[in-house]
């Protein structure tokens, strides 16, 4: 099938690549001309594990192609996806501009029947906004079909759950539509569900916001953990084992960062606001995700009782492995309050430094995890990249002005730190 894709981010870049890798013709375009001149150099302008080698396949191939002319893509395509940015405005709503302008440019120069997906998280009843800007500026009076497909891609294995998605959702009310996406996805052998649109973009915010809650409730029982001596990480085991709960998503930390969850949770809270329901229960969520990194900075100036002038260095800026994303990084709000009190902050991630470097100012940028730990009086970890938990404890120790590791991400084992002479505080343990 001909598709084109609006807005070339970290979906729609993985949406377009992996619907080519499937053997569709894909065109997929962004109005930032550098980004699209990058690539169609070959260069991938995001840190995303098997994109690049995935881009410059289909590239080579003829699938794949760039370029920041929508209209001209519109034209050659039967399927349009809509995956441009859904940024929250100050009051924490998604700021839809960007869907409406994209549904305006489609609705102006198709000339015959198309179907336009909404991709990008937007608020439930917002299909019908864009089926109504399309039918408003529907130039040549074109038949055409509204579609949500939501994502469900987590930066880091995105192109892997792309290619191997747990389901996926057609909110659609035609049959048409419905089977052209039936038979777009049928390489990929998931559960498609089909419904009707509201219910397919509620699905979206609904289980970004579960997740959420599993992991603020979970940081929830690690603070009663520390108050009572009880492991947080047992008791997560305990809980997993039952098929109901599920092991995935209960490691206690720093609450959850990156561009999805923090401001999906929010804007949900809008959504909700302005139907008329109160939902007190994500606030919470949200709150304690807050509370959650004000809590580790309390237990840093506990351990370290002045933090002026103190060396403190920290591992890991993004705001999960395997991803550059600093985007809601629990790392930026711990690293200004430790800024604030006066402490001197030397900094090692193995991917998201170029990006922090425009964030975190102040910050002494290292080469190694070694470099960082280098007369430092604590040792702070923010990000569970693998390659700190494959650190030569010993060469750390001896580096170290100071034998003392706050661990935000539970890498280590308590046991094995008191064993290799740290002083090591973790959470919920
Ligand atoms: C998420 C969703 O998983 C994905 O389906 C959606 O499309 C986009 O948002 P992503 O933001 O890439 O993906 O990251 P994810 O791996 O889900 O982690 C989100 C945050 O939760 C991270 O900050 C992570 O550190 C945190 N987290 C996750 C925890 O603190 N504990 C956990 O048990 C799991």
């Amino acid at each position: 099938m001909k598709i084109a894709i609006a807005g070339s981010g970290y979906v729609g870049l993985v949406t377009g690549t992996c619907l080519a890798e499937l053997g569709n013709d894909v065109v997929c375009v962004d109005i930032d001309k550098e980004k699209i001149n990058k690539l169609n150099k070959g260069q991938v302008p995001i840190y995303e594990p098997g994109l690049d080698e995935l881009i410059k396949r289909n590239k080579k191939e003829g699938r794949l192609s760039f370029t920041t002319d929508l209209k001209d893509a519109v034209k050659k395509s039967d399927i349009i996806f809509i995956c441009v940015g859904t940024p929250p405005k100050d009051n924490g709503e998604a700021d839809l501009s960007h869907v409406e302008a994209a549904a305006r440019t489609i609705a102006e120069v198709m000339d015959k029947y198309k179907v336009i997906v909404e991709k990008s998280t937007v608020p439930v009843q917002t299909g019908e906004d864009v089926a109504r800007t399309i039918k408003n500026y529907n130039k040549h009076n074109v038949k055409f079909d509204v579609v949500s497909n939501p994502e469900f891609l987590r930066e880091g294995s995105a192109v892997n759950d792309f290619l191997n998605p747990d389901r996926i959702v057609i909110g659609a009310d035609s049959e048409k539509a419905i089977n052209m996406m039936k038979e777009l996805y049928k390489p990929l052998k998931a559960p498609i569900l089909v419904t009707n649109i509201k219910s397919a973009e509620l699905i979206k915010h609904a289980s970004n916001s579960f997740l959420a809650t599993k992991i603020s409730f979970i940081n929830a029982i690690a603070n009663i953990c520390e108050k009572t001596g009880a492991d947080v990480e047992k008791v997560a085991e305990g809980m997993g084992y039952d098929k109901r709960i599920g092991k995935a998503f209960l490691n206690a930390g720093l609450g959850y960062g990156g561009f999805c969850f923090p401001k999906d949770a929010e804007a949900f809270i809008r959504i909700a606001e302005k139907l008329g329901y109160d939902f007190k229960l994500l606030k919470a969520v949200q709150e304690i995700n807050k509370e959650q990194k004000e809590l580790f900075v309390k237990k840093i100036e506990k351990s370290l009782w002045i933090l002026k002038k103190k060396r403190i260095a920290i591992l890991g800026l993004s705001f999960k492995p395997n991803t550059d994303d600093m985007r809601f990084a629990p790392s930026i709000d711990i690293i200004n309050a430790l800024q604030k009190e006066g402490a001197n902050i030397q900094a090692y991630d193995p991917e998201a430094m170029e990006n922090a470097k425009k964030i975190l100012k102040g910050v002494t940028y290292c080469k190694d995890a070694y470099e960082a730990a280098k007369g430092a009086d604590a040792l702070i970890i923010l990000t569970e990249w693998n390659e700190f938990k494959e650190l030569d404890l010993k060469k750390i120790k001896s580096l170290l002005n100071n034998p003392l590791i706050i661990d935000g991400r539970n890498i280590y084992g308590p046991a094995i730190m008191k064993k290799e002479g740290f002083k090591y505080i973790s959470i919920g343990r």
